[in-house]
């Protein structure tokens, strides 16, 4: 039948979107499969009933966060990736570390930041270097690394811009990695080293100096074990199909989890299409196989 990829939309994170849905379209349709561009910017959504499926290559708002899902199961059309629930669990980090919190499972302290918030009180509790995240974003925009006393003020109203919810976060700087998970399999870790001082919009798209290392350098025993804990977080928001689940490391070694991406980036700088080459899978039948998990 005919499959619908969506992708563009009207989030911030567009333009990154616009870059993974036309690699997943063109291999689709490389593999023969009748598959559509599908842009929610430009169609309504209406539109979507002459099709048998949906592959959802949209990120952030209104794609990746619950709504377009609702739409879809409303209609009765499959599509790819997590539910209405874990899409917008996962969207808000606030929400997705109460329920790892929940669970037990390790995370990176943190505080709710206001307009009202005592912002040297939280500097000295969080200590430097600290981030500023608007709760409800993707691809790093609106997040800003503090380093200095006094800088978390600014990095708060900037991220408010983006999302009245904001969040500061412990900088834990042992290092940061990734698991992509495809069904039932978890692919192996990727450990990104920015050549920058962190890894933001830039250093994930624009810059070809960003290191990508698989395998990450953990300790067999410690992958295997991290990777068990991934997919228990993935489940915990009620993921389904596939996803990507982004951690930190501390100097000793521990492991904190810090969010999952229910759609992640399927551009030529995405790490989830690295994992999946990583454990034998190419482009085509990464796509292919998510696109095989589509459920309504
Ligand atoms: N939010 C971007 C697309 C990612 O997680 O890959
Ligand atoms: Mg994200």
């Amino acid at each position: 039948g005919k499959v619908a990829v969506l992708f563009g939309g009207t989030s911030a994170e567009r333009e990154v979107s616009l870059n993974s849905g036309s690699r997943v379209l063109a291999a689709l349709q490389g593999q023969g499969i009748d598959a559509y561009a599908f842009d929610p910017a430009e169609q309504p959504l209406d539109a979507l009933k002459g099709y048998d499926r949906a592959f959802i290559a949209l990120h952030g708002r209104h794609g990746e966060d619950g709504t377009i899902q609702g739409a879809l199961e409303v209609m009765h059309i499959p599509y790819t990736g997590s539910g209405v629930l874990a899409s917008a669990l996962a969207m808000d980090k606030f929400r997705t570390k109460l329920m790892w919190q929940a669970a037990g499972l390790p995370i990176p302290e943190y505080a709710l930041l206001n307009a009202a918030s005592d912002f040297a009180e939280i500097e000295e509790e969080l200590g430097l270097p600290l981030f500023v995240k608007p709760a409800r974003e993707g691809s790093s925009i609106g997040v800003t690394k503090v380093k200095a006393p006094g800088e978390l003020k600014a990095a708060y109203a900037e991220a408010a811009r983006h999302d009245p919810l904001v969040i500061a976060e412990k900088g834990v700087m042992g290092g940061e990695y990734t698991v992509g998970i495809v069904g039932d399999q978890v692919l192996p870790i990727i450990k990104i080293e920015p050549a920058t001082d962190w890894y933001d919009y830039e250093a994930k798209y624009k810059r070809d100096d960003t290191r990508y290392l698989c395998p990450c350098g953990l300790p067999q025993a410690q992958e295997m074990q991290i990777r068990a804990e991934a997919l228990e977080a993935f489940r915990m928001l009620d993921g389904r199909g596939w996803g990507r689940v982004d951690f930190l490391m501390d100097e000793d070694g521990k492991h904190y989890f810090l969010e999952v991406n229910t759609a992640p980036g399927m551009t030529d700088h995405s790490l989830v299409p690295m994992g999946a080459r990583a454990a034998g899978m190419d482009y085509a039948a990464l796509v292919r196989r998510v696109l095989e998990l589509a459920a309504n």
